[in-house]
């Protein structure tokens, strides 16, 4: 298939251009370098023996990203472009609607006028928000209590919406829990611009001795009092996508949880980090991060009778892939 990727420089984007050409699609990246550098394409190229055609615009800019669309017939597009810092999303509310929302729209625009009827959404577990129990299945209540939370709800409800009123089209929403590890080559990897707020980046830099990690909270209602997350490799995520790509030719909304469905606390990580990696995390017990939830983790059932997903790789491989990335930079 030929595959327009938006955002395919960036973390999971580029894992995911890796696995659908190792698979055969042909790729179109179409990214703004916001959070992303050129040299992506270089590793790539190095890994996959092929280099994606890249157009470096900004997806919510419609007459640079028609460019695309008149110059190739594209079966599908997979949409990641987007602005993902929950903390940044609070204090740049605007930034975070114009670019996440009008990059979809523009891209719903083109893939209509052009005949394009598959589209592919990264969407979030933030989606459920604080889950009344666990693991959470795709029919848990959805709300959202930040910015970047809302333009996930958002973009869901205006592609739901859109197929109503397109109904050759085919949308699957993929509910992303929480990232984490790299390319098993050690060549591409998480590289946050600024300073990360996810957990693993953060362990990362306590492991090379730049800081101390905080953990945030004890006293949580799970075993052992630290908070709970269903963690998956990035390379498994980026098998989800392949398996969602099923859907391509088939009109209608499809929605599913991409985790594991095992659930691990903060101080497993570490402790599993450390083990793996021979090295030590320093750290420090914190208060709480304001807006956490104790525990979170998917039922990944329908994934897998739907679209044949199941996440193969387990935690120690995730830390030791993330380390083995990041003692490279
Ligand atoms: P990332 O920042 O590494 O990648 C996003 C890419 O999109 C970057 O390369 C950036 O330059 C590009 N981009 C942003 N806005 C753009 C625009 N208007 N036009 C063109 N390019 C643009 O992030 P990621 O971790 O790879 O996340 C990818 C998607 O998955 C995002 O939509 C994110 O919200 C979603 N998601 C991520 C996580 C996570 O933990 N990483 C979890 C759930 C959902
Ligand atoms: C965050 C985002 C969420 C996003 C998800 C995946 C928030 C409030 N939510 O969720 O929208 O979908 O990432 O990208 O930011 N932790 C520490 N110390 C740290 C950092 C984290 O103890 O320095 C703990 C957290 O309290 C949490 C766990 O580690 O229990 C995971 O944190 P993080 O990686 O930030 O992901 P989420 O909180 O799940």
């Amino acid at each position: 298939m030929k595959i327009l990727v938006t955002g395919g420089m960036g973390y999971i984007g580029s894992h995911t251009v890796i696995e659908l050409i190792n698979r055969g699609n042909e790729v179109i990246i179409a990214d703004n370098l916001s959070n992303s550098k050129k040299s992506v394409l270089d590793i790539v190229e190095a890994i996959t023996g092929k280099r994606p055609e890249f157009y470096e615009i900004d997806v919510a800019d419609k007459a640079e990203l028609e460019v695309i669309f008149k110059a190739h017939a594209i079966d599908a597009a997979i949409h990641f472009a987007g602005l993902k810092a929950v903390g940044e999303s609070v204090s740049m509310p605007l930034e975070y609607y114009k670019n996440n929302i009008m990059s979809t729209i523009a891209l719903l625009e083109c893939m209509k006028a052009y005949g394009c009827k598959a589209f592919i959404f990264s969407s979030s577990a933030t989606v459920y928000g604080d889950p009344a129990v666990l693991p959470i299945t795709e029919d848990f209540p959805l709300s959202a209590t930040n910015p970047y939370g809302a333009t996930k709800l958002m973009i869901e409800r205006i592609l739901t919406d859109f197929q109503y009123a397109n109904k050759d089209f085919s949308v699957t929403l993929l509910r992303y829990f929480n990232p984490i590890g790299a390319h098993p080559s050690g060549l591409i990897g998480e590289d946050p611009n600024g300073i990360p707020n996810n957990l693993v980046p953060l362990v990362i830099k306590a492991a090379k001795g730049e800081r101390v990690l905080s953990v945030y909270g004890r006293d949580y209602s799970t075993p052992d009092g630290t908070g709970v997350r269903d963690y998956i490799h990035v390379c498994d995520l980026a098998d989800g996508h392949i398996g969602a790509l099923k859907n391509a030719d088939k009109p209608g909304v499809y929605i599913y949880n991409l985790g594991t469905g095992n659930g691990f606390s903060v101080l497993e990580i570490i402790n599993a980090f450390e083990q793996v990696n021979k090295v030590k995390v320093p750290y420090v017990f914190a208060e709480r991060r304001p807006g956490d939830i104790a525990a979170c983790y998917a039922d990944c059932g329908k994934a897998e009778r739907e679209i044949g997903f199941r996440a193969s790789r387990g935690i120690e491989e995730m830390c030791r892939d993330a380390w083995n990335f990041a003692k490279s930079m």
